[in-house]
Parts: structure tokens; sequence; C-alpha cells
């Protein structure tokens, strides 16, 4: 017994070992492969990336840059997450069809809802071009001298590309600069909104529950791909046809138990999980509580506004979530890092980096790094913070502000050229229009009350009062007439009089301060990542996230959190009505969901037992760009779509941590039920593909 106990934790501990990481989908060959293989996956390196066939590749989409989605139909649908589609709905919703509080279905192609400015990117195939990029680059030229060879270098690379005329190319930077790909890709640009939950199904639990488990959020939305008549990228038109894509995913009904191997094939943001101890000590202790305090005092008011009207809710529900998003992330991340010993243990691992560097003799090529690491960090720390504080109020919770940017890069174009009156006042208005689309005064005001101090101690609410930009027509009045009547009458709004010495010092002074020590940063990261390799060879190096395609893969795992606490990887439809507050701005249930469970009225959804899986967890290593991507099973179906992750886990973007990083996906079965049972969209669920793939190994027995 005791042996086996030995065994298996030994057993335990490999497999945990063999986790984390972001791989990229196109070298999974050797080292990847086997260890999928021993977490229990049946996929070759080839099923999931070949250039030759069709592959799970070609199923994973890039939606719109910021999250990740996945065809499952051979007519063009998508599936992603409510909130990566959450603008889209928003946008389509009135007080009178209130998509986002209702939700909202396409009964037939013809409802389905066109989209402005909304992509989908799948990836033709990536290249190693690193000897490429590398070429007439020596150890005795600059840095800088240096990167202005690897660029030269990379557009010729771009330029020779073999490619159709309708794909695109881009040479990504990996390991921090030293190696480097290239993607073909193909983007398509007629994606139309087939069907969203309510935000009581779709976002239940809202800021409460985000970045936490036990989690009960039926996260999703559909889309369909529309492509011209050859099944090529197109703009919009009302000829365009459902896309026939190489692959799609089909959908399993069987869902997976704890242990059960998952992947999840997406495109992670960025991570940073290479940092030495002092960056990650900075960033805890200094950047993030500074953030923390300015979007805590920003939601205080848009969230006490968007409580008291309709009107206001509907207009910042996205500006809103992605302020608490992050805000609720990062006070996560400064939890995880503390609780795991994450600087420490950083401090432990560079004293055996050093150590190993004087056993190799590396010290003099690489023994400078740590040191310098130090003295940067110390330097850039205040500039770093400065810098971010102006983004946060005049980019990111301030309105007013942001449009004074706008209004100041008008300015400066005309400085430069008269000319440019026209088509600068036409793109100024375009944006000003946007953004009065979703704009209210007051609650703006009051947010410029709470955040401008964390900025300047000169904060002048009484800017509210007499300028124009806080009115559509007023603004646009302000904007008609010659260059110079123009200019005249935007340097005597008290809010561009008062916004414009802040804007200039930020460009003259403080952004290229940051920049400079920056840069200082990112080339000793280079270095870094390259003494890296070259010193503790042995050890698994993958690249940190870069917005391009990536796989990763893991398990079924449940997690403790704290001391005595245990949870379950595997969330239920009972826990909805467990945590239902009848009316309540989060915790509301429908009421055709509540009939559902009460007359267990679950279809072919339900599990073994009888109830209907909502989310479950795993070790998947993923990160903000993740949301919306498959999880797949160990023969390649779909069994959920990622999420999110467990709140003390973010910080896995600086620090993985097998014991406690953990991705929440939503469970494809609860999505189907969704689907069929409470919107009775039949249809939708008659052009997917389901398969029982447990169930075909039974009755082969
Ligand atoms: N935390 C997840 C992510 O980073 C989900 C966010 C959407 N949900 C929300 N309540 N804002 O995107
Ligand atoms: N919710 C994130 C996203 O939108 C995923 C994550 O950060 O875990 O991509």
């Amino acid at each position: 017994m005791k042996l086996f106990k030995i065994l298996f934790l030994f057993i335990f501990i490999q497999a945990n070992a063999q986790q984390g990481g972001m791989w990229i989908p196109s070298l999974l060959e050797g080292m990847n492969e086997s260890e999928m293989k021993s977490l229990g996956s049946k996929l070759s390196a080839e099923d999931i990336y070949s250039i030759n066939n069709s592959s799970l590749k070609d199923a994973i989409g890039h939606f719109n840059g910021g999250c990740t989605s996945e065809l499952i139909s051979s007519k063009g649908l998508l599936l992603t997450n409510h909130h990566c589609g959450f603008s889209q709905i928003q946008t389509h919703s009135t007080l009178e069809n209130d998509y986002l509080k209702d939700g909202f279905w396409a009964m037939s192609r013809d409802e389905e809802l066109p989209n402005q400015n909304l992509w989908v990117e799948f990836i033709v195939r990536i290249e190693d071009v690193t000897d490429k990029a590398f070429v007439g680059v020596s150890d005795e030229m600059t840095e800088e001298d240096k990167q202005s060879q690897i660029d030269k270098n990379i557009n010729d690379v771009q330029k020779n590309v073999e490619k159709e005329d309708w794909q695109d190319t881009r040479v990504k930077a990996f390991y921090k600069g030293n190696q480097y790909f290239l993607f073909v890709t193909e983007r398509f640009e007629d994606i139309r909104l087939v069907g969203a939950p309510p935000s009581s199904i779709g976002k239940f639990g809202s800021d409460t529950d985000n970045w936490v488990f036990p989690r009960h959020t039926g996260d999703f939305s559909l889309f369909r791909i529309y492509a011209d008549k050859n099944n090529r990228p197109t703009k919009y038109s009302e000829d365009n046809v459902p896309y026939t894509p190489k692959h799609f995913l089909p959908v399993s009904l069987d869902g997976v138990a704890e242990g059960d191997f998952t992947l999840v094939f997406g495109f992670p943001g960025s991570t940073d999980e290479y940092l030495p101890a002092v960056a990650i000590e900075h960033i805890t202790k200094e950047f993030n509580p500074s953030n923390i305090a300015i979007r805590e005092a920003a939601l205080k008011v848009i969230d006490a506004k968007m409580k008291a009207s309709d009107d206001i809710r509907i207009k910042y529900a996205s500006k809103q979530a992605g302020i608490a998003n992050a805000w609720k992330k990062w006070i996560g991340e400064n939890l995880g890092i503390e609780k795991t010993g994450a600087v420490e243990k950083r401090r432990e691992f560079e004293a055996s980096f050093t150590k190993a560097l004087r056993e190799k003799g590396l010290e003099t090529k690489y023994g400078h790094i740590l040191p310098e690491f130090d003295r940067l960090y110390q330097d850039f720390a205040s500039i770093n913070i400065k810098r971010r504080n102006f983004i946060e109020v005049f980019f990111i919770t301030n309105e007013l502000m942001k449009m004074a940017i706008q209004a100041y890069q008008f300015e400066s174009a005309l400085n430069e050229d008269p000319t440019n009156l026209e088509e600068g006042r036409d793109r100024l208005l375009r944006t000003l229009t946007n953004t009065h689309k979703n704009y209210d005064t007051e609650l703006d005001k009051g947010v410029f009350k709470n955040v401008m101090p964390f900025y300047t101690d000169d904060s002048d609410v009484s800017i509210y009062d007499k300028t124009a930009f806080t009115d559509f027509e007023s603004v646009s009045a302000l904007l008609n007439g010659s260059a110079k009547q123009v200019l005249k009458k935007l340097n005597n709004d008290p809010a561009y009089v008062y916004a414009e010495p802040l804007i200039e010092e930020f460009n003259s002074s403080i952004n290229p301060e940051y920049q400079q020590k920056r840069a200082a940063i990112a080339a000793l990261q280079k270095q870094y990542m390259k003494a890296l390799m070259e010193t503790l060879p042995n050890a698994r190096y993958f690249p940190d996230a870069n917005n391009t395609m990536r796989v990763t893969y893991g398990q079924v795992r449940g997690y403790s959190p704290r001391d005595a606490v245990y949870y379950n990887p595997v969330s239920y439809l009972d826990g909805v009505i467990e945590k239902f507050v009848p009316g309540d701005y989060e915790f509301d249930v429908p009421q055709k969901l509540r009939d559902l469970h009460q007359a267990k009225d679950y279809g072919q959804y339900a599990d073994e037992n009888g109830k209907v899986p909502v989310c479950f967890l795993g070790t998947n290593h993923t990160t903000g760009g993740n949301s919306g991507s498959p999880a797949i099973d160990a023969e390649g179906n779909l069994i959920g779509i990622n999420f999110d992750r467990v709140w003390e886990g973010t910080m896995s973007d600086m620090n993985y941590d097998p014991e406690i990083c953990r991705n929440i996906m939503v469970d494809m079965r609860y999505i189907l039920f969704i689907v069929d049972k409470y919107a009775e969209a039949k249809h939708l669920i008659e052009e997917m593909k389901l398969v029982h793939p447990k169930k075909i190994v039974v009755e082969n027995r």
C-alpha cells in the first residue's frame, strides 16, 4: 500500500511537473507530444497542427485580436465567450431590444446581425525564420544596430513570402527577441451575431464571481463567419455565404472527469514568466496597488450610476466590465504571489542560476545581468507608475480627458499642415460620435473627481460646467469653421485648456523617459533569456505569450485555495440555483431556467448522475486572450470553452504554479442545454456534430 502511495505521489508530481507553458503549435513533435501522451492525450502533433492536411488549428480563430473562437459546424458557426462578444451584443442593444438583459437568438440566417469592425483570423501556416532574421547581426554591433538589422531582415522575409493575394503575413519575436516566427493568416470580416444568452446566464455572478471558483457562468455567444462565393475572406455583403471551414470541432456530449486530459488552443495575449524577482516585487508592491486604487475610485461612481439607471447600465456595460476585470485580477495576482512566496522562490532560483554561471565559467558573459536588473528597476519604478497613472486616468477611466487627447491629436495634425482640417475633423467627429453614444456627463464628472487626484494635485472639476466636449451638439459646433477659427475655439475650451499642458508633459517628458528605460530593461531581458537557456539548458522553456497561436495542455483538477478547503473541479446547474437571488443585478436567474431545473428537463445534456455540469477547472496555462479558446479532449472533441482563471492563480502570468493555477471552462453540455432547452434554437444544435466518445469505447469492449 505504501509503495502504491509513493508511486502515486511520484506520478502526480511528474504530471504536475510536465504542465504549464504555452507552446508553439508547429513545434509540438518530441517533448510536447510525449508530455501530452503522458497526460492522457491520444492526439499526435500532426492532428493539432498540419500544413498539408486539415488539423485542429484550422478551426481556431483569433477573435478581434483580444479573444479566441472556434468553428463548430460546416456552415461557419463560431463559438466564443459572452464577454468576448459583449460589445457587439451591447451595440445591438436598446432599451426596447435589450439583448444584454434578455439575450438574442437568430432563428434563421436572415435574423443574424452584422457587426462593424469585427474580424476573425485563422493561421494558414507558421515558419521559423530565426536564421533569416539574424543575417548580418553580430555580437560586436550595438543593441540598436542589431535591432535595425533584424527589422530590415524581417521586412525582407515578409516581402518574399509565398502566399495567396487574400492572405496576410506577420513576423513576431519569441523568447524576448531570440527567435522569430512568420505567420501566414486569413482574416474574415463578415462576422454576424447568431446567439447570446441573457447576462443573467452569460455573465451570471458578474464581478462578484469574476476570477473565482466555484463558478456558474454560461459565458458563451455564437457568431457566424461569412465568406465570398469562393469561400474567401471579404467585407460584409448581403451576397456573402456561410464559410465552409477546413476543419470544425465535433462537440462531445460526454464531457471529462477529474484527471482527464484537456488541451486549450488559442491566442494568449501576453505573459512575463522570466522576470527577475526585483520586477515581481515592483509589480506587486508598487505598480498593481496604484492601479487598483485608481480603478476602485472610478468603479465607485460607475457601479452606483449603473445600478440606478437602465439607460446608464446599457451605455456603460462594456466599459465597466473592462475596468472591473483587470482591477479584480490585479488583486488576485498580488494574493497569489504573496501566498506562494513567489518573490522568495524567484530569488532562490536566481541564486542557483548564479551558481550555475560560476560552475560553467559563464560569469563574465552573463554575471552582470541580475545586478543590472536591480539597478534598472530601481530607476524605472517611479516613471513606470507615473506613466501608468496617466494612462489609467486619461485613457481608461475618464472620458472627458480622453476626448481632450483626441482633440490634441487633431490640433497637432492641423499645426503640422492646415490642409489636414477636413480629414482630421471628420475623424474626430466620428470618434466623438461613438463616445457620445454611450456617454453620461454626471457619471464622467464623478469619475474625474475621484481619479484625477491620483495624477495631479491641481484637479479642477469646474471644467465640466463650461466645456463643449460633454455635449455632442456643442462640440460639433466648436469644430465648425476654418482651421484658425477651430483652433481658437478649441484653445478657449476650459477642459482643453486644463488638459493640454498635462498631455504635453506626458508626450515630451514622461513617456519618452519611460520608453527609454523600458527599452533598456527589454534589452537586458533578452540577454537574460539567452543566458537562462544557455546556462540551464535542461529546463522547459516556452516563449512568453505574444498574441500568437499557442497550445497549452493539462488535466481536469480541483485545487485547495487555502487551508482545509478543497474545490471540486466541476460545478453544476444546482449551484446556479443555490446562488439565485431574486432581482439581484448579479445573481438573478431567468424564470425559464429555474423551471427547466425544477422539471429536470435536461434533454441529453445531463451527466451520468443526472446533473447538468456548468463549469470545470483544468491545469492549462492560460492568460487574457485565451478567453473563448476551445477546451479539447484527448481525441480532439470540443468539451468546453475557456473563459477565466481562479483568483490566486491569476499570478500565472508571472509565476505559473501547478498547485494553485487553474483555468475555468464552461462545459459544452451547459452551452448546448441553454441553446436547445432554454433558447429553443434547435436548428443550431442540428448543424453541429455531437459525439459520444466515451460511449464508443464502452461499446467496443
Ligand atoms: N475574468 C475573465 C477575463 O479576464 C472574464 C471577464 C468577463 N466577466 C466579467 N464579469 N467582467 O476576461
Ligand atoms: N478572461 C480572460 C480572457 O478574456 C482569460 C484569462 O485571463 O484567464 O481572455
